[in-house]
């Protein structure tokens, strides 16, 4: 993990993110919201969407929040999607990259394009149930609690330094869908704080321990 070596915050004062959804958009909702209700300084240079019909590109263009649609399949290799989203958030000046149920694996390079400025919410208490459908996997496992979990993003699949967690408990009446409605509001809650903690660069990082100075 070199590139996550203790060092100062790399965002450096820019407050321009870069939004990256494959779906819905509820959590972009909640930056959009964040910001609007001035509980989150930042702006939203741009959402691109690696799905040009995700209907969260809606949610961003309501909000008047220039989108960008490029479809993976158009790309001869991983590394070549990469780079496109390298440069049209490189175009727009992003400080802080925002994977908001992205459902694409960033290869290193676009990690090394963005060191430490690449956020990532997961709906589990990390570093259990990587992966997809992770409130399915909590809930078929039977742990008693579950949660959410916001990261910085590494080359590596739902790892990286923990920011924010949230817990939330499972409910003998849950059912994996009931379970992931109740992670999602806590979702909701700890993205744009995890946000607002990163852009406000009082942290470093210690091995892979997230450490906000007080
Ligand atoms: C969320 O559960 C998020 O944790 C996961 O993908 C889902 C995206 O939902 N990475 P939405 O598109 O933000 O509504």
């Amino acid at each position: 993990m070199s590139s996550q070596d203790s060092g100062p915050a790399r965002v450096g004062g820019n407050r321009r993110l870069g939004v990256l959804i494959s779906g819905r958009g509820s959590n972009l909702q909640a930056i959009i919201d964040a910001i609007a209700q001035q509980r989150l300084d930042a702006e939203i240079a741009v959402v691109v969407s690696n799905r040009p019909d995700a209907p969260g590109l809606d949610r961003a263009r309501r909000a008047g929040i220039e989108t960008v649609g490029l479809r993976h399949t158009d790309y001869p290799s991983r590394e070549a999607f990469d780079a496109a989203m390298v440069g049209e958030l490189r175009r727009r000046d992003v400080g802080l990259v925002c994977l908001a149920g992205f459902m694409r694996l960033l290869g290193e390079s676009f990690v090394a394009a963005f060191p430490n400025a690449i956020l990532n919410i997961h709906p589990s208490l990390l570093p259990a149930f990587v992966g997809l459908h992770a409130q399915r996997q909590a809930w078929e496992h039977g742990v008693k609690v579950s949660g959410a979990t916001v990261h910085i993003v590494t080359a590596e699949l739902d790892d990286g330094p923990i920011v924010r967690q949230a817990v939330v408990p499972v409910l003998p009446s849950d059912t994996a869908d009931s379970l992931a409605a109740r992670i999602l509001v806590e979702e909701h809650r700890i993205y744009p704080e995890a946000i607002r903690v990163i852009l406000d660069d009082g942290w470093t990082i210690d091995g892979r321990r997230f450490i906000e100075r007080s």
